[in-house]
């Protein structure tokens, strides 16, 4: 993904004691304790989360509207294996299932996205509502509750209607605020008497710099050192807008929160008693999460940002700064605007300080400088850019605390991929992922960290953007060669089950011993998927060649029939 180079053994930290840059975190308080054991606060919710264009498929099913992710995944040479989310893991037919399976490992919630073009085909209110669509959320998220699953809804996982964005350029313009707007109040309108947690946008930083600096992802744009920064400040604005439409108007009624979800990897000095590389990390933290984070909580952009990119604009003789400013009016708007904070963590990286020589253009990355590292010890299971590191993740909901005020949080998504060619549902790695990480986050709570829930990412494996389905981060694998997608339970699903029931982890013996089982009972689930094309193979027959031979042979008889009759005559 990013720039990155292997951490050389002298870069090894040593605990010296330092000033925090930013208020309150202590950067040099990095205690890597031992596994502690031990359960989270009574109330504690445990979930898994997917997205609509991610799992549903039926792209052009039953009225819905294009999406930019449907016109980009279309294009040839955008994604992995020219992979496509037009059928993906049949979630828009077998949702009840799904729900079966969340239901069998005991979820308090479930995390899933509304598909804003399947309800809303051209992207407007005014134009057409399409009731197909309604309907289908309207049956998941009765069949969640039916099954004392709480919802939790995201309105925005990337998929803007095709239509906004041809006709209006989609986040590089602030009209897109209200009609973001127009589709966040008619959600509310349909489905808020049951949907108690709302989140705006998922990971805004995804959509605006990998959508319109490196045009990685849909819309595939490359604006370069202004494009990220545009659509950032349109969506934190659309982000406010939705918040007050749902404090003034439904709130009262409904009852719910709303909040948003960011995505934030940790950024760890390389050397804690280097202040260039605090200053560095910080920025790293600043530039990822903060640029959404500081205004949504503060008020603002974070400083930092706005003294490098004016600084760098500055020196391009550009007149104002690349990075957009708010009103006085507009700080007080966005302010505040978070009932509580999604979370969606992955990774670390150490940072230090790069000095990127000046005259290579405009750019996000430039901007920041700085470089990304990473210890060749970590492991690296699956997707090139995920290490585990869960230490990070302690850190992280540290510094989100000391930051924003102690903030209620739920964890949104925190997951390892593997890559596709590996077929083995004895996923002992993610066991260990999710162990250490869960394990950490139990540390932070400790700290004082407000998590009041988890969502393990992903409940299935899905459509990874435009990687297609090359990387896996499924609880459960999906067979994508069978027309039926059925799903098959990893190891992982045992052992996230047994965190669910009791909890936590009430005790070493336990704990272990769930692993043990985990993996033991995975290897039937490796014979039943081993057997799949045979099972595909024999409902091919059943399903085409019997009816065809069938039909065949009824045709045969009536032509025989006919001319015997005609003999007669
Ligand atoms: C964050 C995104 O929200 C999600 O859609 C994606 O699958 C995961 N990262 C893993 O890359």
């Amino acid at each position: 993904m990013l720039q990155r180079c292997i951490l050389r053994p002298c870069h090894v930290l040593t605990l010296v004691l330092f000033v925090s840059a930013s208020d309150d975190f202590d950067w040099t308080k990095n205690e890597r304790t031992s596994f502690y054991y031990g359960t989270f606060p009574t109330g504690f919710s445990w979930g898994a989360g997917s997205s609509a264009y991610q799992t549903e498929g039926a792209w052009n099913i039953d009225g819905k509207g294009m999406s930019i992710w449907d016109a980009f995944a279309h294009k040839k040479g955008k994604i992995f294996s020219n992979d496509t989310g037009d059928s993906s893991c049949e979630g828009y037919y077998k949702f009840k299932d799904d729900v079966t399976l969340m239901k069998d490992m005991k979820f308090n919630h479930y995390r899933f996205s509304i598909s804003w073009p399947r309800i809303l085909p051209s992207g407007l209110k005014s134009e057409h509502i399409n009731e197909k669509g309604i309907k289908y959320y309207d049956d998941l998220i009765n069949m969640l509750l039916d099954n004392k699953i709480t919802p939790i809804v995201t309105l925005y996982h990337w998929d803007l209607p095709q239509v906004l964005q041809e006709k209006y350029g989609g986040w590089q313009n602030v009209s897109m605020v209200n009609y973001f707007n127009d589709f966040a109040n008619l959600c509310f309108e349909r489905f808020g008497n049951r949907v108690k947690y709302w989140i705006t946008f998922n990971n805004p930083w995804s959509i605006a710099v990998e959508g319109y600096e490196t045009g990685e992802h849909a819309p595939g744009l490359k604006l370069k050192g202004t494009g990220a920064y545009k659509a950032a400040h349109h969506i934190i604005k659309a982000h406010a807008k939705v918040w007050h439409t749902y404090d003034m108007q439904w709130r009262s009624k409904q009852k719910g929160l709303i909040g948003i979800s960011l995505t934030a990897d940790w950024g760890e000095p390389v050397d804690i008693t280097n202040q260039r590389d605090i200053e560095a990390a910080e920025r790293y933290i600043q530039f990822y999460m903060g640029w959404f984070a500081t205004p949504i909580f503060n008020g603002d952009y974070p400083q930092v940002m706005k003294d490098y990119i004016g600084r760098k604009s500055g020196q391009q003789g550009l007149g104002a700064s690349r990075l957009p400013v708010f009103s006085p009016q507009e700080k007080s708007y966005i302010k505040g605007t978070c009932d509580f904070l999604g979370l969606g963590h992955f990774t670390t990286r150490y940072v230090t300080l790069k000095n990127y020589p000046s005259g290579l253009g405009d750019s996000y990355f430039a901007d920041r400088d700085l470089a990304e590292l990473v210890d060749p010890q970590w492991p690296d299971p699956g997707s090139e850019w995920l290490y585990s590191v869960p230490w990070g993740f302690r850190r992280l909901l540290n510094f989100v605390k000391t930051q924003y005020g102690n903030p209620m949080i739920y964890v949104t998504e925190n997951g390892v991929s593997e890559k596709m060619l590996c077929t083995d549902l004895c996923d002992d790695w993610r066991v260990k992922y999710f162990k250490d990480y869960i394990n950490e986050m139990l540390k932070a709570i400790k700290d004082g960290a407000n998590v009041k829930g988890y969502t393990a990412w992903s409940f299935l494996d899905n459509f990874e953007w435009d990687e297609g389905y090359s990387e896996r981060f499924g609880l459960y694998y999906v067979d994508f060669r069978n027309k039926n997608k059925p799903r098959y339970p990893k190891a992982s699903v045992q052992f996230y089950k047994r965190i669910i029931s009791s909890n936590g982890f009430p005790n070493q013996r336990e704990v272990e011993s769930w692993k043990r089982k985990a993996v033991e009972t995975c290897s039937s689930s490796n014979q039943l998927l081993a057997a799949d094309p045979l099972i595909g193979h024999m409902e091919m027959v059943t399903e085409i060649v019997v009816p065809t031979v069938c039909t065949l042979c009824i045709l045969l008889s009536a032509v025989f029939l006919m001319f015997l009759l005609r003999g007669r005559l």
